[in-house]
């Protein structure tokens, strides 16, 4: 993505990811809207106002070619913005007390009005202006020109939240875009236009929480939160808060043993807890509005308060004691689990893990803990049932975590548009509240339980790579997440409408072909991989490619049970782990029952023969060689439907999807022999097609 001269281009690059404003046609003649675009008024200095004004300039330059003036002239047509209390006539006027009560501290209005010649833009914080903004040019590029806006947006979710998992060397675990941005070398970059320009793009989608570090911290992450380190987490600080964003640190538990400052972790020890607030002090005394802790504890060979014989609110609640006086939070993972268990009574459940440990702590964290919850009892496969956690925690803050780094769905080399899967799970139904609606959306956002604290986080799916995402289209599931922790209620299609507009233009041709190829690419990779929600099936270590028994911690044999008659793992109550009961009322019955399992997570669930038939009507087996047959042929398509694209659009960019695209056609056809050829040969059945079978 570099000229001979070491010249970035950004044009076509994907650098400016749905930042970039392609030129706007209005539709109509009726462009009225144009009238006001023209100027902008603004009276309020804050930082966060003036990349407020910056975007707003930036952005209707690129999309409508014009250079915005400022507007001087009292009354004349404008674009005004600021918030409600910092001396802006025009927000004054148009934005009446009903209006102003109703938006949120992160919130905003937008309104036009005819009789004080603008539109308005009004927020209690400057933040919430930003976010207007970011909003106005969304509608700006969606617009036919003469809307009648006028609406109340405020953030359904108080935190939300990425979590990079990048490392102090560079590297970043299951990052598949390149290196980390932040570091280099055991360095810190000194790359502000990048960071702002990162922060520009999480701001435009609300995101108000970024942890910068792996949450497996190695030996020299630990040192961020000592004196030598904090100035430069403080100027990576300084850029988010511009834009809304609190930087958090994940942390190693055993900190104070590094260096051998202390002889122990153990969370009840006074020394150790003096020794938390102390560095909790010198955090806060750098960075005022530092977000606070992520931990991964006692899981994956992390350290944690078990070493201690302590629990996991031992452990969360002497760190929030810490961070309390500041008003930082504790994001505790619940992703905790042992991997060394050996599975073969069948009777042993990694699935189980989160809940056995969690379930019995209820209540007895601090109120400025929040646990982080895995969206599935495992770990971000293509499919997996939600996680029991969600609705069995009922006094307890809590965030679910997605994973927008696609590890086992693809890697960013195939495409793999996750909204979908989110929105399924965030519209699960807990029964939590019994006959009552209580979807795990309702969960997260505190509503249900009125937590203190709520909302959603997930991996980050960014590198240096130049287009940020490695794949271009990977790009729409970092933006359709932050849509979807904002506002749970947009569609999945809506969102891959409005990402496919912003980043590629309005050509309708263009907008149909990529909402489509999006839409259909969670079901194709799923079509090609590991069947029925049994999981994994993908090579142990880095998760790329198919290997039909992969699992790394496999000393155990095969996790799946696949044997010549049939697969699966039993999770019943009845005659298996026992998983099943984790959940409540009709959930915990319809997984319990063969009959009433869905398809798509009964292997997930049961132990069938190969010959056993499926709502569909078709036998397992040849579920699992069909599916694979069209997930090929259909990932195929996505390649010549990408192609009808040619010249619609840069060519970098449609050069840059066309290359991924014919990667993931050619790999799909592995996936689908290894699987097919691996259960002909265990259970002997012909396809009823007579299909080649390699
Ligand atoms: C997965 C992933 C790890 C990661 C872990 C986590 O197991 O493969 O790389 O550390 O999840 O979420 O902590």
């Amino acid at each position: 993505m570099r000229d001979a001269g070491g010249q970035t281009k950004i044009r076509g690059s994907g650098y400016e990811a749905w930042l970039g404003y392609p030129r706007q046609q209005f539709g109509g003649s009726t462009a009225s809207d144009l009238e006001y675009y023209g100027a902008l008024y603004i009276v309020e200095e804050n930082e966060t106002l003036q990349a407020a004004a910056q975007e707003y300039r930036r952005g209707m330059a690129s999309m409508l070619g014009i250079a915005v003036a400022n507007a001087a002239e009292p009354g004349g047509a404008c674009v005004a913005i600021g918030t409600f209390q910092g001396g802006n006539e025009r927000i004054q006027n148009v934005f009446d007390e009903q209006t102003i009560r109703a938006v949120g501290p992160e919130g905003y209005a937008i309104r036009k009005s005819r009789e004080n010649h603008c539109i308005a833009v009004g927020a209690s914080s400057p933040i919430g202006v930003l976010y207007g903004v970011f909003h106005l040019l969304r509608l700006a590029k969606t617009s036919t020109g003469n809307e009648a806006f006028d609406e109340v947006v405020n953030p359904a979710n108080k935190l939300r939240m990425i979590n990079h998992w990048d490392n102090f060397d560079g590297s970043i675990e299951r990052g598949y875009a390149g290196h980390s941005f932040f570091y280099k070398h055991n360095r810190f970059l000194d790359n502000p236009q990048r960071l702002r320009d990162y922060a520009r793009m999480m701001s435009s989608v609300g995101i108000n929480a970024i942890a910068v570090n792996n949450v497996n911290v190695h030996e020299q992450e630990t040192l961020f939160i000592s004196p030598a380190y904090l100035p430069d987490i403080s100027n990576i600080a300084d850029i988010f808060r511009v834009y809304g964003i609190r930087l958090y640190l994940s942390v190693n538990f055993a900190s104070p043993l590094q260096g051998g400052e202390l002889g122990t972790a153990d969370p009840l020890d006074p020394e150790v807890r003096s020794w938390w607030r102390g560095k909790a002090a010198g955090i806060y005394a750098a960075i005022p509005d530092f977000g606070g802790f992520v931990v991964k504890a006692d899981s994956e060979n992390r350290p944690g308060p078990f070493t201690y014989g302590r629990d996991h609110a031992d452990g969360a609640n002497m760190l929030a004691e810490a961070l309390e006086p500041f008003g930082g939070l504790v994001i505790w993972r619940c992703f905790v689990y042992n991997c060394k268990q050996d599975w073969r009574d069948r009777k042993t459940d990694r699935a189980r893990a989160a809940y056995d440990h969690f379930k019995p702590l209820d209540g007895r964290f601090h109120t400025n803990v929040i646990l982080q919850i895995k969206n599935g009892p495992m770990d971000f496969q293509v499919r997996e049932p939600v996680s029991p956690l969600f609705g069995a925690l009922q006094q307890t803050n809590q965030v679910i975590e997605f994973q927008i780094a696609q590890e086992y769905t693809g890697q960013q080399r195939h495409v793999c548009y996750l909204v979908p899967q989110w929105k399924e799970v965030l519209e699960f139904n807990t029964y939590a509240k019994g006959e009552e609606d209580a979807p795990v959306k309702h969960v997260v956002d505190g509503s249900i339980w009125n937590n203190r604290y709520s909302g959603v986080a997930a991996v980050s799916n960014v590198g240096d790579d130049l287009n940020w995402t490695g794949h271009l289209l990977a790009q729409a599931n970092l933006y359709g997440y932050g849509r979807l922790a904002w506002n749970p209620e947009l569609s999945a299609e809506c969102i891959a409408e409005e990402w496919a507009r912003l980043t590629f233009g309005s050509d309708p041709a263009v907008l149909d072909t990529v909402t489509r190829i999006l839409l259909d690419s969670w079901s194709i990779y799923e079509s090609y991989t590991a069947p029925l929600g049994v999981g994994w099936m993908i090579n142990p270590d880095h998760h790329y490619g198919p290997n039909v028994d992969g699992y790394e911690y496999s000393p155990w044999g095969t996790y799946h049970f696949a044997d010549n008659r049939g697969m699966g793992v039993d999770r019943t109550v009845r005659s298996g782990t026992g998983y099943s009961a984790q959940y409540m009322g009709p959930n915990a019955e319809r997984y319990e029952s063969l009959e009433d399992c869905p398809d798509e997570l009964l292997l997930f669930f049961h132990h069938v023969p190969y010959t056993h038939v499926l709502h569909s009507g078709k036998t397992v087996i040849q579920h699992i060689y069909d599916t694979h047959f069209e997930g090929a042929e259909r990932a195929a398509e996505l390649l010549a439907s990408w192609q009808t694209l040619q010249g619609r659009m840069e060519e970098g960019l449609y050069l840059q999807v066309e290359e991924r695209l014919l990667e993931q056609a050619e790999h799909a056809k592995e996936w689908r022999d290894k699987i097919n050829t691996y259960f002909y040969r265990k259970s002997g059945i012909e396809d009823q097609q007579q299909r080649t079978i390699y």
